[in-house]
């Protein structure tokens, strides 16, 4: 085998799906998530799957109820389906669904890897049976299956950041965000509902935000820290009410339970 064929096979192995039992097992730039782990989901023990990039993306799972919690609260109450339309390896999923809020929680995941992990951890937290898996562009499969429809459900947009890179600057800029940036996402999702949650890098540049924001009410924007830290943010674009920690707490107890 020449080291060219090595290299590829290495690289394959490491995008496959897989629980990894100790940190020797992930590649040196993965093994400060493997400290995390029980952050990210608290019954990774249980057999919580990975690829390699979707450590990089995933919501950690206090993040990722809190956002469910204002979600479920804030969303107009109309509203019966939320869309996940980048699933990933399912954090964000699996607390929407654990909220009780949504008759339906659909996942959009493009890479087939990755929605292996998706459905799997989505087992081991006892959602699987609430959250409809779907392999494929979010672009493609909003346009195709919820245009028309989509009008009584909420689209949560987790889209990939380009990498660790957006901490290099101080705003950045979500025009240049990679590989889609903010205006290919909105307006595209647009078409499907007006009311879409945006999860952002923490410096994202708000003034490219307020442009979505409707003349006549508010449009909040929330940090989700840990420890203190923020992790990212949310723009609640749309009819979301404000403010939106009344209830939020006993919101959150419940997908707890
Ligand atoms: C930041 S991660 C989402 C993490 C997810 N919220 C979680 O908590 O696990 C972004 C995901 O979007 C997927 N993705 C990228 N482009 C996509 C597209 N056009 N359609 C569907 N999924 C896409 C990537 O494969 C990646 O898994």
């Amino acid at each position: 085998m020449t080291q060219e064929e090595d290299a590829q096979m290495e690289e394959e192995d490491a995008e496959k799906a897989q629980h990894y039992e100790n940190m020797d097992e992930m590649p040196y730039e993965l093994q400060k998530y493997w400290h995390q782990r029980y952050l990210i989901f608290s019954l990774y023990d249980d057999g919580i799957m990975f690829t390699k990039s979707a450590w990089f993306g995933v919501t950690p799972e206090p993040v990722a109820r809190k956002i469910a919690a204002h979600i479920a609260l804030a969303a107009p109450k109309h509203k019966t389906a939320i869309i996940d339309a980048f699933g990933g390896a399912g954090g964000s999923a699996i607390a929407l669904a654990r909220s009780g809020r949504w008759d339906q929680v659909f996942a959009i995941e493009k890479d087939p890897e990755v929605i292996k992990c998706g459905k799997r951890n989505a087992e081991i937290y006892g959602v699987s049976k609430k959250i409809w898996w779907i392999q494929g562009d979010c672009f493609d499969v909003l346009k195709a299956r919820f245009k028309g429809v989509g009008k009584n459900y909420v689209i949560f947009a987790s889209p990939p950041w380009g990498g660790p890179q957006y901490t290099d600057t101080t705003i950045f800029d979500l025009k240049k965000m990679e590989p889609y940036s903010i205006e290919h996402i909105y307006s595209n999702f647009a078409k499907v509902t007006k009311d879409i949650v945006l999860y952002l890098p923490r410096n994202s540049n708000l003034n490219q935000l307020v442009k979505y924001a409707s003349a006549d009410r508010e449009m909040p924007i929330i940090h989700y820290c840990m420890k203190g830290a923020s992790k990212a943010l949310c723009a609640y674009v749309g009819e979301f009410s404000y403010p939106l920690q009344n209830g939020a707490n006993e919101a959150e107890t419940a997908i707890q339970e």
